[in-house]
C-alpha cells in the first residue's frame, strides 16, 4: 500500500515575525531558508526549507507536508483518500513552487488540519549551516522531527481512519496517565518510518492545532546548549529537561512566540516494524519535564536576600 514516508515540512501562521526568526534562528539554531512575500522559512539540513513561517493572525501550524516516495505513490494515494469520500485538491504550480515540491495535493484530515501530499521537497543551493549547533539536526530517513497535535473532541477512530486506513501510518503506542484525579492524558503516537512518532494525538487542554514540534539534533550538548540560550533570553518555557519513557528522547519544551511549544531532543528511538511491539504505557515521563514552576520556586527560595534585592 502506497503511504506517507515521512514529514517533509510544516507551515506556520505566525503575529510576530521578527520574534520567530529571533526564536528559530538564535535560539533553536535553524538557518534562514529565504525571505518570502510574507515571511520567511527556516532550514535544519540540507533540504530548501523545514518550517515556513508566514505572517498573520492564527498563532498556530496551518498546514503540514507529508512526502510520499514518488509519483506512481501519490496517485495511489489521492485516489485512495477520493475513494473513500474525502475532498483532494490538486496544489498548482504556484503552490508547488513556492513549497519547493515536484507535486501538491492538498486535504484535510479530521480534525480540519490542513495535509498537503507532497513529492520531491528540493534542496537547498547552499550545505546547512548553523550559527548556534555543535552537530546538526537529525532528519533524514526520519523527516524534519514529530508532532503532537490536538484530537479537539474528534473520535480516535475517526481520525485513525484517515492518518492509518488512508495514509498508511503505524501505531507506535499509546500513554494514558492520570495527570490529577479527573484530568486524563490519553496520547496515540503513530510511525510512517523508523522514527518513533512522526505524528501523535491527544485531547489536551489547548485551543491550538498544535501542540508541540520536535527537532532532534545530534550532539547531545545542543541541548543543554539550546536550553541555555532559552534560559538567557527568557523564552518562557512548558518543561524542564526530561525524558519520555516511549521514545527515549531527552528533551526540554519552549513556548514558541505563539504560544505552543517546541520540543528539543537527543537520542530519539528509531523501531523496527519487523520486531516492534505496541505497548499501552502510564507515564508521559520517565523522569523530568517538570513544569518550569518547581525550579523558579527552588530559585527564589535559595537566594539570599542580597540576591533578592539584585534582581
Ligand atoms: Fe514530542
Amino acid at each position: 500500500m502506497s503511504k506517507v514516508k515521512e514529514l517533509g515540512y510544516v507551515v506556520y501562521e505566525v503575529g510576530d515575525l521578527p520574534d520567530w526568526e529571533h526564536f528559530g534562528v538564535e535560539l533553536l539554531g535553524m538557518q534562514i531558508g529565504e525571505r518570502t512575500g510574507d515571511g520567511f522559512t527556516l532550514r535544519t539540513d540540507e533540504k530548501a526549507h523545514r518550517w515556513i513561517i508566514t505572517g498573520g493572525p492564527a498563532d498556530d501550524l496551518v498546514a503540514t507536508g507529508y512526502e510520499v516516495a514518488d509519483d506512481a505513490a501519490l496517485d495511489e494515494l489521492v485516489g485512495r483518500l477520493r475513494d473513500a469520500g474525502i475532498e483532494v485538491t490538486e496544489g498548482g504550480d504556484a503552490l508547488a513552487a513556492a513549497r519547493k515540491v515536484e507535486r501538491i495535493f492538498t486535504t484535510a484530515d479530521p480534525m480540519g488540519n490542513r495535509v498537503e501530499l507532497v513529492t520531491g521537497l528540493a534542496d537547498a543551493a547552499t550545505p546547512f549551516r548553523s550559527a548556534k549547533l555543535l552537530g546538526g539536526f537529525v532528519t533524514g530517513a526520519g523527516g524534519a522531527g514529530h508532532q503532537v497535535l490536538l484530537a479537539h473532541g474528534v473520535s480516535r477512530e475517526t481520525y485513525l481512519g484517515f492518518y492509518i486506513d488512508l495514509l498508511g501510518f503505524k501505531v507506535s503506542d499509546i500513554i494514558i496517565e492520570e495527570l490529577s484525579p479527573g484530568v486524563v492524558a490519553d496520547l496515540i503516537f503513530l510511525h510512517c518510518n523508523g522514527r518513533h512518532h512522526t505524528v501523535a494525538f491527544g485531547d489536551l487542554p489547548s485551543p491550538k492545532s498544535s501542540h508541540h514540534f520536535m527537532v532532534e539534533v545530534t550532539d547531545i550538548r545542543d541541548v543543554g546548549m539550546a536550553y541555555d540560550r532559552c534560559l538567557d533570553a527568557k523564552q518562557p518555557f512548558e518543561m524542564t529537561l526530561g525524558m519520555h519513557p516511549n521514545d527515549h528522547m531527552f528533551s526540554f519544551y519552549v513556548r514558541t512566540p505563539s504560544g505552543f511549544s517546541v520540543e528539543y531532543g537527543w537520542g530519539g528511538l528509531i523501531i523496527d516494524d519487523e520486531t516492534w511491539e505496541v505497548k499501552t504505557l502510564d507515564k508521559l515521563n520517565s523522569w523530568g519535564h517538570r513544569p518550569p514552576e518547581v525550579v523558579a520556586g527552588l530559585y527564589a527560595a535559595a537566594l539570599t536576600p542580597h540576591e533578592e534585592a539584585a534582581r
